[in-house]
């Protein structure tokens, strides 16, 4: 396979759908850098559940405004794995705790945290050669991504993923709490007034509810070779 250009890949999607799974792939294979853009908004949560910003599901939106200068956010690839760093701290699982994916999705709506996150995210982009997944890839950081996909399956599908990925962590969690979550996040993300979840016109839809791993990133490969043809 040779595929001289490189260009941007956004990939967007529904929560636990498979899209970073799909983005490390693909990045793995093309020598791309992978950006999991979700990962940035789950360290701002993060950093806002640890300085008390959250109580009984309400954002103190000016304490965020006022600490989101002091929010240093970096990923380092340490033996293959990619981590990310909350003020030179690694956060990688922590990141991952229902506690964070209980709030995430009121954190990411507030218009200055996406605003921070998505200067940071275009930066990271402006050589190409990058994969990046999240909810507004294909529509606002990168609207002229070369390839854009949107990737989704079926409800239960994402809930056995993510509940086996939880447990196999070690994290107690039932399969309803998972659901619940999920459904929540979605609801919060397409309904929200910056930047909702939506499939960019543009975009590839790739249902791999019936797909295995490596049919989802033969096909996501297929279609990177016939989008690079264009550009070589
Ligand atoms: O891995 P999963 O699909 O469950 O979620 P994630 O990619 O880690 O994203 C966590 C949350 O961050 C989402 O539910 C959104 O609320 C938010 N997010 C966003 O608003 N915009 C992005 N580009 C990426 C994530």
């Amino acid at each position: 396979m040779k595929i001289s250009k490189k260009i941007i890949i956004a990939i967007d999607g529904h929560s636990s759908c498979g899209k970073s799974t799909l983005a490390k792939d693909l990045a793995k294979k093309l020598e791309y850098t992978f950006v999991d853009s979700g990962a940035m908004y789950r360290a701002v949560t993060l950093h806002a559940i640890r300085n008390n910003f959250i109580q009984n599901g309400r954002v103190d939106e000016e304490k965020l405004e006022k600490a989101i200068s002091e929010i240093e956010i970096q990923f380092e690839s340490i033996n293959g794995i990619q981590h990310i760093f909350l003020n030179n701290k690694d956060i990688t699982d922590e990141i991952r705790l229902p506690n964070v994916s209980n709030n995430v999705s009121i954190v990411a709506k507030l218009k200055h945290v996406r605003k921070k996150l998505v200067q940071q995210q275009r930066k990271m982009g402006c050589y190409g050669g990058i994969i990046m997944d999240g909810r507004d890839i294909g529509t606002v950081v990168f609207p002229n991504a070369e390839l854009k996909l949107f990737v989704t399956a079926s409800t239960e599908v994402r809930t056995e993923r993510r509940f086996k990925e939880l447990r196999a962590n070690g994290i107690e969690i039932t399969r309803e709490e998972v659901k619940n979550n999920l459904i929540e996040r979605d609801h919060i993300d397409s309904t929200r007034e910056i930047s909702p979840l939506m499939q960019a016109k543009d975009a590839i839809i790739l249902d791999n509810s019936e797909l295995t791993r490596l049919q989802q990133l033969e096909l996501a490969i297929d279609l990177v070779n016939k989008r690079t043809k264009d550009f070589n």
